[in-house]
């Protein structure tokens, strides 16, 4: 995706010629006559900041319609209503702890069954797919252990088996990533990351292409009612207009961190697939975690990711608290796994930083 290109498309189409898109706070909106509308009625169903970031959205995705929802979370339950008792849904094994607890919900309450597959092995996938088999739910880039699946057999695959694929697309984002023009048939955020990008907005949003699908899900969208705010969707589209250069420079970032990590003493191992600015390290046995994050002075000790601030996160503790203990170690999410959202800031400030936490957080070896 060209640079340009993306900030055009965030750019309001306002007839006054407002650069900045108008906040329409409004609830309601005036009918001229009995049986006429403006197209707006009521915010819940519709809005015009909203809107405004949807169309941009769905352009940008190479979708038809999106779906603006109060958070991430909101944007994959509304993807769940398509499902109903018995359907199967084969899921990223590696994946973010929230949607692990939505689904177990979905599967206790519901009887949505959801089986965990690796989706880096193909020959596994293929052979759990069942007759109640209805779609794949991916994540591009596994979370924490940030490995890449390459999703285009997938998409051969779901049309043979006539299934949905879903991708959670958070870490990427559509400057990296168009899975619709692949072959997915329902792309995912939690827009509360690089879409926002500033840690100040809790958002999710859904785009599809398919008009069946946009039809089921606008219905959803508004009859479960978890739709974004107008300030919020002002926020996203203003986040829009730099998420080409806050990803190039997090990205950047990262794969001159994951470089140097490689041969810092006190770090194991470095997971970074090479894109985006997600990667984690596995500290050695002899350095804490807890020390490392309380010396922190630049880089932040928070749980969130795709800002513009490094923030560090203890998935143990954090994002797969809910997780039980033996599925965080299938996982390989121990006490001494951390997971980074590198962010803007100079890259020497971030790798001086990780470089001081470090010689703190080396236990006191006693002679
Ligand atoms: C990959 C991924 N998907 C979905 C979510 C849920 O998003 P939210 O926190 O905006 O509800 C998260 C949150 O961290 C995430 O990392």
């Amino acid at each position: 995706m060209k640079n340009t290109e993306l900030s055009q498309i965030a750019l309001t189409q306002d007839a006054t010629g407002a650069i900045a898109n108008p906040i329409y706070l409004s609830t309601a909106y005036q009918h001229p006559h009995l049986g006429t509308s403006t197209g707006f009625d009521y915010t819940r169903t519709k809005n015009p900041t909203r809107s405004a970031f949807e169309e941009s959205f769905a352009k940008l995705e190479r979708g038809t319609a999106s779906f603006a929802t109060a958070s991430g979370m909101a944007a994959i339950q509304l993807i769940c209503n398509l499902f109903k008792a018995g359907d199967e849904i084969l899921v990223s094994f590696d994946l973010y702890g929230g949607t692990f607890r939505l689904f177990d919900f979905y599967e206790q309450q519901y009887g949505v069954h959801f089986k965990y597959v690796d989706f880096l092995n193909y020959e596994t996938v293929k052979e759990s797919i069942t007759e109640n088999t209805k779609a794949l739910f991916i994540e591009t880039i596994s979370n924490p252990q940030m490995q890449e699946v390459d999703v285009d057999p997938y998409y051969i695959l779901s049309k043979k088996h006539h299934l949905l694929t879903i991708i959670d697309n958070t870490f990427l984002t559509p400057y990296l990533s168009t899975p619709l023009e692949d072959g997915a048939d329902i792309v995912l955020h939690s827009a509360t990351k690089y879409i926002g990008g500033h840690n100040d907005v809790l958002a999710g949003v859904v785009t599809v292409k398919d008009a069946n699908l946009a039809e089921k899900l606008g219905e959803f969208h508004n009859m479960i009612g978890a739709t974004l705010s107008p300030f919020d969707s002002y926020l996203l589209q203003r986040g829009l207009k730099t998420l080409h250069l806050r990803m190039d420079r997090s990205e950047y970032n990262a794969q001159l961190l994951a470089k140097r990590c490689y041969n810092l003493k006190g770090i194991d191992q470095v997971l970074y697939c090479g894109r985006t600015g997600m990667m984690s390290l596995r500290l050695n046995k002899n350095y804490k975690a807890d020390k490392f994050l309380e010396n922190l002075k630049v880089c932040i000790f928070a749980e969130s990711l795709g800002g513009t601030e490094t923030f560090i996160t203890f998935p143990y503790t954090q994002t797969h608290v809910d997780m039980p203990d033996e599925e965080k170690e299938k996982r390989g999410i121990d006490e001494h796994l951390l997971r980074l959202s590198i962010g803007v800031e100079d890259y020497e400030d971030i790798e001086q930083d990780i470089i001081q936490a470090l010689e703190k957080s080396k236990e006191s070896v006693i002679i």
